[in-house]
């Protein structure tokens, strides 16, 4: 199945490899559009991404010229990588820019949804995170995270080896399998 996927990158350095799902989505025959927190995009190249999607990096209310200031449509979305700062917030439905707006409307709408944090141990261990990762996980939400999923927090100061291995793959594979199993009718299309 092809679809269109709305990813959301926050400010963690395997932002910086974004361009690793738009391939393997591409090769899927996904079309993929690319929203990054304003703490996101100073890790991304957004023109390598603009060129490689065909849309430019969304990360402000006030859409680039002839973009529509509209959700587009999503048949699903993944969060990659998410920070403790934005799993947090998201938890707590907060919306205070326009990634986490988008968010917000796009699970409101049961859009199928992944979240691949980039966290170290010492973080996810915080009574916040735990809570907001289970409570995520209530609202019918994918977490990749845990030995069930191959994906676990990295020792602090760690990150920069780790984010080689980050799971690109096996957020965009959750995904279709979200979709799939969600049947035909994709109630983040309005
Ligand atoms: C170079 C750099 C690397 C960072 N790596 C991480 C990380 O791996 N995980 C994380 O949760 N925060 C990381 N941070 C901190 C976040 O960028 C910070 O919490 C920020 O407020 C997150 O904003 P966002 O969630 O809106 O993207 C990093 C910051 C910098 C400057």
């Amino acid at each position: 199945m092809t679809g269109h996927l709305q990813v959301v990158v926050c400010g963690a350095g395997p932002a910086t490899d974004v361009l690793q799902l738009t391939q393997i989505a591409g090769t899927r025959g996904w079309t993929v559009a690319i929203t990054a927190t304003p703490n996101a995009q100073d890790f991304i190249d957004s023109a390598a991404v603009e060129a490689a999607t065909g849309s430019p990096v969304r990360s402000s209310y006030r859409p680039s010229s002839g973009a529509r200031r509209t959700l587009p449509p999503a048949d699903a979305l993944v969060i990659a990588p998410a920070t403790y700062n934005s799993i947090n917030k998201i938890a707590l439905g907060l919306a205070d820019n326009y990634a986490m707006t988008s968010i917000a409307e796009l699970i409101g709408r049961k859009v199928p949804t992944v979240i691949v944090p980039f966290v170290n141990a010492a973080l996810a261990a915080r009574a916040p995170f735990l809570r907001a990762v289970a409570a995520l996980r209530d609202e019918g939400i994918h977490i990749l995270l845990g030995p069930q999923d191959g994906w676990e927090p990295h020792p602090p100061g760690s990150g920069s080896e780790r984010q080689k291995a980050f799971p690109w793959a096996a957020a965009f594979g959750t995904a279709v399998e979200l979709v799939q199993g969600a049947g035909s009718t994709m109630s983040g299309r309005p």
